[in-house]
């Protein structure tokens, strides 16, 4: 089954005006190597998504984060709305940081997701054990699973699979763990939405990605990209990643 490949970029609370520069070493860097591999998208803090768009429109962008209402006196929020209208595609929603320190809930990224697609953005929805959870993975991914809604296709959800302790602690799970992994996701898809739709789900891998280990996780045939914290900002790690396919 040939899925979308995906390499996304999740800059977290990092970045700068200036830093439209390392986008603009992206774009220099695709367009000299023809590159077609993967769809590359670039998730900057708020404050600089509507200026690096209109900088360096040759790329993708996505939030992370939206409000599930389009507006109203939610003060500090930023709206699914708010996003489409300057340009942006896609949003990450149910990022462990924000379950962590922000108390989002299912319940919550529920109507996150809700009002992305009524906005007609993609999601990028990140799950993912704890630690602690490991020997109860899949009944913790499966829970996750259940803040979709109960349709959704390929075209708009896009799972990132992020185990909480892999993330910027420079551990990841086995290659071999990590394909099962994925595969026992897409299952768990399946009951969900039908075997039709989550073959065409792309599943990507997040967590401690960095250009030695990216070709091996890339090569997998359950994974479908990778979505980088820390090596998103080192413009020559994040090339090398993505031309690790
Ligand atoms: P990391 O972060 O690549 O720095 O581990 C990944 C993420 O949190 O999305």
């Amino acid at each position: 089954m040939k899925r979308t490949k995906y390499t996304i970029a999740n800059w977290k609370m990092n970045g700068s005006k200036k830093s439209v520069k390392i986008i603009k070493s992206f774009v220099k860097y695709m367009k000299k190597s023809n590159y077609s591999s993967s769809k590359i998208i670039i998730c900057p803090p708020f404050t600089l998504l509507s200026n690096f768009i209109k900088e360096e429109p040759n790329i993708l962008y996505g939030a992370q984060d939206c409000h599930h209402l389009d507006f109203g006196a939610y003060t500090g929020s930023i709206s699914a709305l708010m996003l489409k209208s300057i340009g942006c595609k896609y949003v990450i929603v149910g990022h462990s940081e924000r379950r962590e320190y922000q108390s989002e809930s299912s319940t919550d990224l529920s109507k996150k997701i809700d009002a992305a697609l009524r906005n007609n953005l993609k999601v990028i929805y990140c799950i993912g054990e704890k630690k602690e959870q490991i020997k109860k993975r899949y009944s913790v991914l499966n829970q996750q699973i259940k803040s979709l809604p109960s349709k959704f296709s390929h075209n708009n959800i896009i799972i990132a699979y992020e185990p909480v302790w892999a993330i910027g602690t420079g551990m990841t799970p086995s290659i071999l763990d990590i394909n099962e992994i994925h595969l026992k996701i897409r299952n768990l898809l399946s009951k969900k939405i039908g075997k039709e739709i989550s073959n065409k789900i792309s599943i990507l891998y997040g967590g401690s990605v960095n250009s030695s280990n990216s070709s091996d996780i890339l090569s997998l045939d359950q994974v479908d990209g990778a979505l980088v914290g820390g090596a998103s900002l080192k413009s020559k790690d994040f090339c090398k990643i993505f031309d690790s396919y």
